[in-house]
């Protein structure tokens, strides 16, 4: 039997892509290669979420102990990435978090974000964000801790703030300005 599990588990790690079938890789140190320079970017993007109804883009995944409401709410958010504050602005990808309340006296997150961007000049790379989301500051600012396709060995930081929080039509707008080091 225990090697009927043997074969699962293999076919499990192909089918994650862990497969061991790269033998012709070699022991040893590749030469350093030179990756041209680094350049910073800018932009400013944001961030459109419904936190109520069938269309939410944020779910409450987990909640602490309800002798304190807040602190420990862990959300999962999907939401709407564009380039402008309107319901009509172009979309170019989803920001993509899991959001903890980690303090007892402020409304302080602690966040691990993925811009996955679909659509513009960085579709099919991702920008990975990871910090402190302290939301009873006006401006917030998080780390950039790296990133995939054009955001290989990213750093940098974002700025954010709140637009505007809407309780008629349950939507929540933030303005992300991005300054990113890539290659
Ligand atoms: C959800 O989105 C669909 C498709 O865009 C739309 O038809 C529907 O009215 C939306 N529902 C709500 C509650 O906003
Ligand atoms: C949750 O709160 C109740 C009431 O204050 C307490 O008795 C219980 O031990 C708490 N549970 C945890 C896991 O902290
Ligand atoms: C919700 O209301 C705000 C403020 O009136 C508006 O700017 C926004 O476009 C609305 N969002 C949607 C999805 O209708
Ligand atoms: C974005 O990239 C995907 C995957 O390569 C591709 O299918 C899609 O057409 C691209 N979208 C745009 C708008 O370029
Ligand atoms: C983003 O940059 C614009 C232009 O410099 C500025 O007006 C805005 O206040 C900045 N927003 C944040 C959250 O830093």
């Amino acid at each position: 039997m225990a090697a009927s599990f043997q074969t699962k588990l293999i076919i499990i790690l192909l089918a994650l892509g862990l497969s061991g079938s790269t033998t012709t890789a070699q022991a040893g140190y590749d030469e350093p290669l030179s990756l041209g320079s680094e350049k910073l970017t800018r932009f400013r993007l944001y961030l459109h979420e419904i936190f109520d109804g069938s269309n939410a883009t944020v779910v409450f995944a987990a909640h602490g102990n309800a002798t304190n409401l807040v602190f420990g709410t862990v959300s999962v958010l999907n939401d709407i990435l564009a380039l402008g504050p309107e319901a009509s602005s172009k979309v170019v990808g989803r920001a993509q978090a899991l959001s903890a309340i980690a303090s007892q006296t402020e409304s302080a997150l602690t966040m691990i974000m993925n811009f996955a961007f679909t659509d513009g000049k960085f579709n099919g790379s991702v920008l990975t964000i990871a910090g402190r989301n302290n939301l009873n500051l006006k401006v917030r600012e998080l780390p950039i801790v790296g990133g995939t396709g054009a955001f290989r060995y990213a750093r940098g930081y974002v700025r954010t703030s709140t637009v505007f929080i809407n309780q008629i039509n349950k939507t929540a707008v933030a303005e992300y300005n991005v300054s990113v080091l890539h290659y």
